[in-house]
Parts: C-alpha cells; structure tokens; sequence
C-alpha cells in the first residue's frame, strides 16, 4: 500500500506554485493593462493637446493667410483695360475733385484712354472707393490735397472740378465753398500759368440762375441773387469764370468753360436730396416719392458718360468760349417720379407736399453750340441711364446694410421748411 500523504504533499506543493504563478501572471497582466491604459491616456491626451495647439496656429495662421492673398492680388490687380499710348501723345492730367461722382468717370475715361492721372481731391464729398480701381497703376496718382492751399506739380491739362456740387454740401459751409471756388480757382490758374497748362472749368448752369429765358443758351447772363443762400456757389461759380478770362486775356492761359447741367449716374452721392438719388432711395426702401408742388415743374437729366465725353472733347477743341453742357429732353418731376417707380418694380406712392421757394419751374439746355464746334451731344437713353444708376444704389444699399448704415432720403432743405427739386 501506498501511502497518500507523500503523493497529497507533493500535490499541494504543485498547486500552491501554480497558485503563485497565477498570482504572478494575474499581477504582472494588471500592471501591464494599467501601464497601457495610462500610455492610451497619455497618448490620445498628446493628440487632443496637439490637435488644439494645431486648432490655435490654424486660428493665427488664416488672417495671416488671407492678408498675403490681398496683398498677392494686390501685386496681379487687374486694372481696366488701358490703351497704350506713345510719350508725345500722353499728357499728364491733373483732375481736381476727382474722387467725386464725375471726377472719377472722368477719371476712368482718361486713365482707359491711355494718360497719366492726378487727382487731387481733399474728400469733403469724394470717396477713395470711387477711384480705388486705379491705385497702384503706374499712370495713376491720387494726392489728398485741399485746392484752396497752392499745389505744384507738372501737368499738361487741368480739370478743374474741385467744389461741392449739391445744395446741401455747399451750403453746409457756404465761406469754404466760396473759398473753393474763388481761392482755389486762382491756385489752379496760376500752376496752369507756371506750367503752361490748359485749364477747364467745371462750371454750372447755376450761373443762369432763376432764369427768364428757355432753354438757356451761353449768351444768357443769368438771373442770380447775389446774396441768397445759394450764391455761394451760383457766384462761386461766376466769378471763377471770370478768373479764367482775365488769366486768359492777361496771362494767356488757355481755358475752356463747361456750363453742366444736372447730370445722374453711378457713385453720385446717396442721400444729398437731390431729385434722382431721392426718387430712387425712396422707391428702393419702399417709401413714398415726395414730390413737390404739382410735379409739373421740368428738369431734364443726362447720364455722366455723356457728360465726361463732353468735358474730353471740350478741352481737346478749340472753343475757349463757355459752352453748356446737358441733355435738352424735358421731363416733368412727376413723370420722373412714376418713371422712377417702375423701372424700380416699387409699391410707393407718390406723395406730393407744398411748393418748395425758389424752385425754377423749367430748367433746360441749349446745346446747340456744343453740337457745332465739338460735334457733341447726348446719346445714352434716360431709362437705360437710370437703370444703371438703380443698380447701383441698390448695391450701395447692400453695402451699407452690411456696415449697419443705412442712409433715409434727405429732401434739400435751404432754410427751414424751404425745399426745391434740383
Ligand atoms: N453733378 C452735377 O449735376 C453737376 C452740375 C453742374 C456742375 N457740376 C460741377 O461739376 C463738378 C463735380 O461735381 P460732382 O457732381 O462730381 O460733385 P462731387 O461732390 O461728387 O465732386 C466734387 C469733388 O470735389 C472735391 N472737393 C470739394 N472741395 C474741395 C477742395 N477744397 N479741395 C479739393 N477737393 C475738393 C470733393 O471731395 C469731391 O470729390 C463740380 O465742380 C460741380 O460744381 C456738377
């Protein structure tokens, strides 16, 4: 027989080592899947730390990002197509007010017909945005000048454009509107003299004044109140067209003289309460057009492109002699205003208010004298020049939304409660 116990033992021996080894393998799997656990840990911790240092450099990386792809558009700007001209051919222009609604499509004429530009302008009513297409062209310059300081620069031609344009701008301060247009008249004259440059003058059918004769033709002397609130620029005006004929006849400066009629189009200013941009904010915000009086009274309106066509041609003749330019088809205010309404597709309703003082019941040119000696006359239709100038106000309404700025039609106000269609 053999005896259990030595067997049991032996038995018990192996177990308790088996035990241990399971004890062994248990701890050292535990101290392993702990170990892991923690790299797991650490490692998605590194990632999600890696991944917010990247979500930062990306944050500070994407203006930085942005900013060169401007300034690599910046060095490819396309610029509108410009005609090469030889050296004897382009002049070197100075435009003066040539931020504003015509200097800057006079601006585009010039620069596309191939000359080197200058404009000077202080920005009282003109914007940068109006010329901004041109900055960086090397036929381009834009200096931020005030006319009524002297300015020495060397150019061949002058336009001087230089003055607020609508009732409200020159009568906000009518001594720096006549400082304007008498000061810096005689500035520009006097750099045309020292360099022996041509100069035009922006002038303004407001030299006729209320007048008693239709339509006007340059012979007319005007009928203008001296001292009422408009003079400032009405006699502005006139006695800068004397400037230019006593530096003509004293100093042989040439000179040519542009009587401009209202004119409309993209970039003229929004809100000046004047009769076009007003019909059009109104319609465009769906308020009521306000019509003065019984809307018989007439105006009539070319389209800018016309007009800049007109000031090229002027300089480049021979006419020394004033000459008007406008566009003679007559409208009534009121067919203005419904005109206005449809092109628009508005629901507003024309609202007429009492008689504004002053008002001139007909206005309208005689432009004879521009079709003989320049061959020039108006050839862009009224609705397809209003629904450019629609487009645009519409675009500037978006823009300005964007900015939180949203400008309501201003009636022009010429003393209080005085209004009246220009
Ligand atoms: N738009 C019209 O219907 C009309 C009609 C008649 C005459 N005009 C004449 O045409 C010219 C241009 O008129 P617009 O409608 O383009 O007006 P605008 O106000 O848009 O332009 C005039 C420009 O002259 C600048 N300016 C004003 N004072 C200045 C100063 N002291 N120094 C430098 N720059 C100055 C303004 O900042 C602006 O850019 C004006 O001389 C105006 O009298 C215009």
């Amino acid at each position: 027989m053999v005896s259990k116990a030595p067997l049991l033992r032996l038995l018990t021996a192996v177990n308790r080592r088996r035990m241990k080894l399971l004890v062994v393998i248990a701890f050292v799997a535990y101290v392993a899947s702990a170990v892991w656990g923690n790299f797991v840990n650490m490692r998605s911790l590194q990632e999600n730390g890696e991944q917010k240092i990247e979500n930062k450099i990306e944050e500070a990386v994407a203006p930085l990002r942005e900013k060169i792809r401007d300034l690599e558009k910046s060095f490819t700007q396309k610029y509108p197509p410009v005609k090469f001209l030889s050296e004897k051919d382009r002049k070197r222009i100075l435009i003066t007010g040539g931020a504003g609604f015509v200097g800057s499509h006079l601006t585009d004429k010039l620069m596309m017909d191939g000359h080197e530009v200058t404009v000077v302008d202080n920005f009282f009513t003109g914007r940068k945005r109006n010329v901004e297409h041109w900055i960086g062209h090397e036929n381009f310059e834009l200096i931020n000048h005030d006319v009524v300081e002297p300015l020495y620069i060397e150019v061949d031609q002058i336009y001087h454009l230089a003055s607020p344009a609508s009732p409200p701008n020159y009568m906000y301060n009518p001594i720096k509107t006549l400082k304007t247009n008498t000061i810096g008249t005689l500035n520009m004259l006097g750099l045309a003299k020292r360099v022996g440059a041509r100069l035009l003058l922006a002038s303004t059918s407001e030299v006729y004044g209320d007048p008693e004769v239709h339509p006007q033709s340059e012979d007319y002397w005007g009928h203008v109140n001296p001292i009422g609130p408009r003079a400032c620029y009405d006699e502005g005006k006139r006695v800068a067209e004397t400037m230019c004929y006593a530096y003509m006849k004293q100093e042989g400066v040439e000179v040519r003289v542009a009587r401009i009629f209202n004119t409309f189009g993209p970039r003229m200013h929004m809100n000046d309460g004047r009769v076009v941009s007003n019909f059009i904010l109104q319609a465009l915000q769906g308020e009521p057009l306000t019509v003065y009086g019984s809307g018989s009274q007439t105006r009539a309106f070319q389209y800018v492109s016309d007009l800049v066509n007109g000031l090229v041609a002027l300089m480049n003749s021979n006419v020394s002699s004033p000459v008007n330019l406008g566009n003679p088809e007559e409208h009534t205010i009121l067919e203005f205003a419904q005109l206005i309404k449809n092109l628009v597709g508005s629901g507003s309703e024309i609202q007429f208010l009492s008689e504004a003082q002053d008002d001139p019941q007909r206005r309208k040119p005689d432009i004879q004298k521009a079709k003989l000696m320049l061959g020039w006359e108006p050839v862009v239709p009224l609705e397809e020049g209003l629904n450019k100038a629609i487009h645009y106000f519409r675009k500037e309404l978006e823009y300005q939304a964007n900015n939180q700025y949203i400008p309501k039609p201003k009636p022009a106000r010429i003393k209080k409660g005085r209004t009246r269609h220009n």
